[in-house]
């Protein structure tokens, strides 16, 4: 909580995982973004846990070269941060390790912290060893002042996201829990709020009446990175479209909630996974798509195929594609499909909500050049870069009946302003105790609740999964899940 004056309590802020892949690339840099920009509290201290053995002074080096050369940084701000570290060795599973994480935690320093966050940036089988432990070790309480970070993926299924979610709870209360969804501290994400409820100009045109399908894709030009062990399990519709694609839905299609806080947003959030229209098992043929990437050649680098990515099961079925098309059953929406599309080594990095426009009720230019012309959309641009614009059909100046398109272009950064990374955002979130851009159990229940049908029918379909060649757009096949034979995906801002 923010005292009177607006000054972030102290903090202790745990980090479980910290010489891994989440901690290195995503956690740190972020972290340090935050100090350059003031954004700190006064009294912060990070105390990094793991196996590796580094004393203080070693650790604070080995963060200082990490950042020097993910982040080129330099100065007083990267002493600073640096000196916020302490270093605890020791075993997840291990109960003494948390008797001497308490110790660091009691030092003078330390101490004077009310408030103390447990950042778990590790492998969901190892979140079981560390709650108990931390209960062991008395370090869950004071209930309303200790918080614990779990990242995704929230379990594999719905049943095990229960049997986790009952394990925290029998350890933290939800007040204490902080389920972390990263595409929910992205500009754009936050900004489509704004778009929707700031704006009288588009509540409108956003219903069935006005808009005639969705689509929401997030496209991405790296391959699985050395995760072999947790994608191959796991796969693009676990990875991406359960949690990722599935909150920018509920944000596109959500209601006006009754404040902008925690509960009220989840609560639209959830009304949308709960309207859309259950896939029977029948259907699943026409509601998803998956496929595997084979070798190609991406930004002009050729690249091997997902069966020959080190790790990978040879006669892997895993999805590194899927789309899927939804319904959402609810006044606004009926009979508008939501297409979601997610990938691995496409063809450019590409994220972004598009809502493309019905056709004018009247062909009013049918005897003219304009014939064929293209309906409107609105563009939410999410990566790689952030900008919102409506496209729209003008004249061109002169004699003839000609139009082109021109866009309305809501984009409100400039080009030289650096973007905020979805993590800076809501790692200031917890410090704070803000909930509201943190996934709540029954939310992370539905979106699997939708899912699942696809999950266990494609289970029992081992033997084989279509392919696409690294470097496009993913695979032609996909397109079976359109309503309309015109409609295409759209592989541009
Ligand atoms: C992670 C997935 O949650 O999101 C990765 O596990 C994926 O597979 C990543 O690459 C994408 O995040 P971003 O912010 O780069 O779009």
């Amino acid at each position: 909580m923010i005292d009177q004056e607006g000054a972030l309590p102290p903090c202790n802020f745990v980090i479980f995982g910290a010489t891994g892949n989440l901690a290195t690339i995503k956690l740190f840099p972020a972290l340090y973004r935050l100090e350059l920009a003031g954004r700190l509290p006064e009294v912060l201290n990070f105390v990094a846990f793991g196996r590796r053995a580094f004393d203080d002074a070693g650790w604070r080096d080995y963060v200082r070269d990490l950042l020097v050369e993910r982040c080129q940084a330099a100065g007083e701000p990267l002493e600073r941060f640096v000196a916020r570290f302490d270093y605890v060795r020791g075993d997840q599973a291990d109960p003494a390790a948390y008797e001497a994480l308490k110790a660091t935690l009691a030092k003078p320093k330390l101490g004077v912290c009310s408030h103390v966050v447990f950042y778990l940036a590790i492998k969901p089988g190892d979140f079981p060893a560390v709650v108990k432990n931390l209960d062991k070790a008395g370090l869950n309480r004071p209930r309303g002042l200790h918080r614990i970070v779990v990242e995704k993926p929230f379990g594999t299924d719905i049943e095990s996201a229960q049997v986790l979610n009952e394990l925290l709870h029998r350890h933290f209360d939800e007040s204490q829990i902080f389920r972390i969804d990263h595409y929910m501290g992205k500009e754009t994400v936050q900004n489509l709020l704004v778009f929707r409820f700031a704006n009288t100009l588009i509540e409108p045109l956003w219903n069935r009446n006005y808009i005639d399908h969705v689509q929401i894709t997030v496209a991405e030009a790296v391959g699985i990175e050395k995760r072999a062990d947790y994608y191959d399990k796991a796969g693009a519709l676990r990875d991406m479209l359960q949690n990722h694609l599935m909150q920018l839905l509920t944000l596109v299609a959500m209601e006006p909630p009754a404040a902008l806080e925690a509960d009220a947003m989840r609560d639209e959030k959830v009304k949308v996974l709960r309207c859309i229209r259950p896939i029977p098992k029948r259907s699943v043929h026409a509601h998803a798509f998956r496929a595997q990437y084979k070798a190609g050649s991406v930004a002009g680098a050729q690249v091997q195929g997902y069966q020959d990515e080190p790790g990978v099961e040879p006669d892997s079925v895993t999805e590194t594609y899927v789309a899927a098309k939804f319904y959402i059953d609810n006044w606004r929406w009926r009979g508008v499909p939501f297409y979601l599309r997610t990938g691995k080594r496409l063809k450019e990095p590409m994220s972004m909500i598009a809502l493309r426009l019905r056709h004018p009720p009247q062909q009013l230019f049918r005897e003219t050049p304009l014939e064929a012309l293209e309906p409107n959309w609105i563009v939410l641009s999410i990566q790689p870069n952030e900008s919102m614009h409506m496209e729209l059909h003008a004249k061109q100046p002169g004699l003839g009946m000609n139009t082109h398109v021109i866009r309305l272009n809501a984009s409100y950064r400039g080009e030289d302003e650096h973007p905020l990374d979805a993590y800076e955002a809501l790692l200031l979130d917890v410090i704070e105790g803000d909930h509201t851009l943190f996934i709540r159990f029954d939310e992370v229940e539905w979106a699997w609740r939708v899912v699942d049908p696809i999950l266990k029918y494609w289970v029992q379909e081992r033997d084989f999964i279509h392919t696409y060649p690294a470097g496009g757009w993913g695979p032609l096949e996909a397109n079976r899940l359109f309503d309309a034979e015109e409609t295409e995906w759209r592989n541009r801002v």
